[in-house]
C-alpha cells in the first residue's frame, strides 16, 4: 500500500546518485545562484527593481524561434507576437485566489473501471497489478506508484483541479482549438500523458467517430466518459508494442516536465502513426519574460522556474525541451513542421479583456499549484527541506500577485506530419 517519506536531509550541491550524463546535463543547465541552498535562506533585498532580464543567452535564443501562421484546416487565429498592451487601471489587487493548503488525500477511492488490459497498451509493462492502482505519499502529497518516482509532481485532487484549469487556459489561448494540426476525419487518436483526461474527453466529443485513447502513469481519469474514449495506465517511455501505422494523430501536451528521452519517444510516435498522420506537442516554456522592464532579475517566480528546471535536470529531464523539439521532429522524419509561439501573460495586467482572462487563468494555475510544482522537484532533486521550500514560496506568492510586474511566458504548439 502507500508508503510515505519525509526527507529531512540538509541541502546538497549535487544530489547523491547522479549518473555521469545527468551531472553533465545539470552543468549545462541555465545558471542559478546559489546552487547550494534555497534563496529564501539568504538575505533578500526588498523592493529591488533591477531592470536586467531574467533570460540567459540560451533562453533568449528561444524568442527567435520562427513562428509560422496556421494554414488551412487549423481552427485557431494566427499568434500575435507584438507586445501585450498594459491595462494601466489595473490596481494592486490582492486577489482572493484559493490557497494551496497541502491537502492530504488519504481517503481517495479509486477503481480500475474503464482501464484497458495490457494488450491494448503501448508497452508490455501495462498491467492492472496493485502497483498500477496504488499511490505513494510524500510531504503530504500523493504521487503515482506505477513506475514510482518517475514523474515528480503529485496526482492528488488539488493537482488535478490545477491541470483542468490549465487545460481551459491553453484551449482559450489557442483560440478555442483542441489542436492545431489540420486533421481530416481522424479515426484513431492517442493522448500521451493524458492527466485527468480532460483533453481526450473533449476530443472524443469533437470527433465522435474517432477512438481516443489516453495513457498515463496515474489512474486518475474519470470512469464515465464518452463511449469512444478510454484510458490506459502506461509508461510512454517504455518500448511500445503498438502495431506500426496505428494512429492518425498523437497528442502530447504539458510533458516538458516529464519526458527524459524525447528522441526515443519521437521515433516510437513516428512508427505508430499512419502515413499522413500528425504529431502535436504543446507546452509552456517556463522562462518568464517581460517587454517593459517591470520584471527584475530577482523575480521570485522566474527563480522558482529555474530551480525546478535545475532539479529536473538532475533527473535527466530538460524543462526547456520546447526549444529542441522542432529539430527532433525533423530528425525523426516528420515533414511540414509548424511551430507556433504565443505569448501567455501572467496575471491580469494586459488591457485586452481576452488576454486579461488568459493571464488570470495562467496566474491561478501557478498560484494554486505552487506547493505541488515545487515540493517534489526541490526536495528530491535539489535536496531542500520542505520547510525551505515553504519559506521560498512566500516570496514567490508575493511576486506572482504583484500587478506591477508584467511578465509572460511562451506557449509552443508544434506539429509535424509523417510522410505518405
Ligand atoms: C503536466 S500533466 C499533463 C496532463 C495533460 N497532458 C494535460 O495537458 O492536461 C503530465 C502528465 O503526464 C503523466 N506522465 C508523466 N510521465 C509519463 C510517462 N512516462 N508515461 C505516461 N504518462 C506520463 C503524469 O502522470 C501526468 O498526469
Amino acid at each position: 500500500m502507500a508508503s510515505s517519506s519525509n526527507p529531512t536531509t540538509a541541502p546538497a550541491a549535487v544530489p547523491a546518485g547522479l549518473t555521469e550524463s545527468s551531472t553533465a546535463a545539470a552543468a549545462a543547465a541555465p545558471a542559478v545562484e546559489p546552487t547550494t541552498g534555497p534563496p529564501a535562506l539568504q538575505p533578500t533585498a526588498e523592493g529591488s527593481s533591477a531592470a536586467a532580464p531574467v533570460e540567459t543567452a540560451e533562453m533568449a535564443a528561444t524568442a527567435s524561434t520562427p513562428i509560422s501562421a496556421p494554414e488551412a484546416g487549423a481552427n485557431r487565429p494566427a499568434p500575435d507576437q507584438t507586445a501585450i498592451e498594459v491595462d494601466n487601471d489595473e490596481v494592486a489587487a490582492a486577489a482572493s485566489i484559493s490557497s494551496d493548503d497541502n491537502t492530504t488525500d488519504n481517503n481517495s477511492s479509486f477503481s480500475d473501471e474503464g482501464y484497458a488490459e495490457s494488450s491494448t497498451g503501448t508497452n508490455v509493462t501495462t498491467s492492472l497489478s496493485s502497483s498500477v492502482r496504488d499511490y505513494q505519499f510524500e510531504n503530504n502529497r500523493r504521487y503515482h506508484k506505477f513506475h514510482e518516482g518517475k514523474y515528480h509532481f503529485p496526482n492528488d485532487e488539488p493537482e488535478q483541479a490545477r491541470e483542468d484549469m490549465r487545460h481551459c487556459m491553453m484551449v482559450h489561448a489557442s483560440g478555442g482549438a483542441l489542436h492545431y494540426a489540420p486533421l481530416k476525419n481522424p479515426q484513431k487518436v492517442l493522448d500521451i500523458g493524458t492527466g485527468t483526461g480532460i483533453w481526450a474527453i473533449d476530443m472524443g466529443d469533437e470527433y465522435p467517430e474517432a477512438e481516443v485513447i489516453g495513457i498515463d502513469l496515474s489512474p486518475i481519469q474519470p470512469s464515465w466518459v464518452p463511449a469512444n474514449v478510454r484510458f490506459i495506465v502506461d509508461d510512454a517511455e517504455q518500448p511500445w508494442v503498438t502495431a506500426p501505422a496505428t494512429y492518425d494523430y498523437i497528442h502530447v501536451r504539458n510533458m516538458a516536465s516529464a519526458i527524459k528521452h524525447w528522441d526515443r519517444l519521437m521515433e516510437q510516435v513516428f512508427t505508430a502513426l499512419k502515413p499522413g498522420g500528425w504529431i502535436e506537442i504543446q507546452d509552456i516554456n517556463w522562462i518568464y519574460r517581460c517587454d517593459d522592464d517591470t520584471m527584475g532579475p530577482d523575480y521570485a517566480v522566474g527563480q522558482m522556474a529555474k530551480y525546478i528546471g535545475q532539479a529536473l535536470m538532475n533527473f535527466g529531464i530538460k524543462l526547456y525541451s520546447p526549444d529542441d523539439n522542432p529539430a527532433r521532429l525533423e530528425t525523426a522524419g516528420f515533414v511540414d513542421i509548424r511551430n507556433t509561439v504565443d505569448k501567455v501573460p501572467v496575471g491580469t495586467w494586459p488591457r485586452d479583456p481576452n488576454m486579461k482572462m488568459i493571464g488570470l487563468y495562467n496566474r491561478s494555475t501557478v498560484y494554486d499549484g505552487l506547493h505541488g510544482i515545487t515540493m517534489g522537484p526541490l526536495t528530491r532533486g535539489l535536496k531542500w527541506t520542505p520547510e525551505e521550500v515553504e519559506l521560498f514560496l512566500v516570496r514567490v506568492r508575493r511576486d506572482l500577485m504583484n500587478p506591477r510586474i508584467h511578465s509572460y511566458v511562451h506557449m509552443h504548439t508544434l506539429c509535424g506530419q509523417k510522410p505518405y
